[in-house]
């Protein structure tokens, strides 16, 4: 073969790869103009930022550290909302530990509490004389951590205690006593970072207010 003719085939080939990625790269860009961005939906207004989030939650991760050293604390997170304070709050927490999940009911699909706590998922390990660390996303009305809190110390915990991310204090029926708080807030309806509306909203990396609720 000759070297003209390789050459020849070789740009031939070069120029069949740039329409192939021309093609590819302009129906791309297409179809990401077209996909509305959840993230930036009209209908949510940022209250906490990612980096807002991130930078409290490393604080958090060092408090919980220097207190819980050399205790193998279990860190209980509660389905589904607090599973991304969770998974951030414990790579902060540089001490041997173990994780659990439980899963409580509440709000089901509006924003309103029923008032009604029931375990649906129960912890598979015991937590006998083990110092527990329950997370939680929010703490509302309070009246599913205090049941929470109270079912764990009649299972006879050394420990019992409570990190949540957000505190709708305004809101509190029943006292429950917050030891590590990521964020005081004011009483709104919040989506994003776990919590949701109607299941929407968890995956937003950042917390925000859902301005009306029965907007698209
Ligand atoms: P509490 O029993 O009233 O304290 O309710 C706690 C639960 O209600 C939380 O774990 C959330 O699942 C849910 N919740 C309370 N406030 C909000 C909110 O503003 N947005 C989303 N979920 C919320
Ligand atoms: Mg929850």
């Amino acid at each position: 073969m000759s070297h003209h003719k390789v050459d020849s085939q070789q740009r031939i080939l070069q120029i069949v790869f740039q329409s192939v990625h021309l093609t590819r790269g302009d129906k791309l860009a297409i179809s990401s103009a077209q996909i509305p961005s959840e993230f930036s939906n009209p209908n949510l207004e940022v209250l906490l930022s990612e980096e807002q989030l991130q930078t409290r939650i490393k604080e958090l991760g060092g408090e919980i550290t220097r207190d819980y050293a050399g205790r193998n604390p279990l860190l209980i997170g509660v389905l589904k909302g607090a599973c991304f304070f969770l998974s951030d709050l414990l790579r902060a927490i540089d001490t041997r530990l173990s994780i659990e999940f439980m899963a409580i009911s509440s709000y089901g699909s509006s924003t309103r509490t029923s008032g009604e706590v029931r375990i649906m998922k129960d912890l598979d390990v015991p937590v006998e004389g083990r110092h527990i660390l329950v997370v939680e996303d929010i703490v509302d009305t309070g009246l599913t951590l205090s049941y929470l809190l109270a079912n764990l110390e009649s299972r006879g915990a050394a420990s019992v205690k409570l990190a949540a991310l957000l505190d709708k204090y305004e809101r509190r029926e029943k006292d429950v006593k917050i030891d590590y708080l990521g964020f005081k807030i004011p009483d709104e309806f919040v989506v994003g970072y776990g919590l949701d509306f109607a299941e929407r909203y968890r995956n937003l990396p950042f917390i925000a207010v859902l301005k009306n609720p029965n907007h698209e």
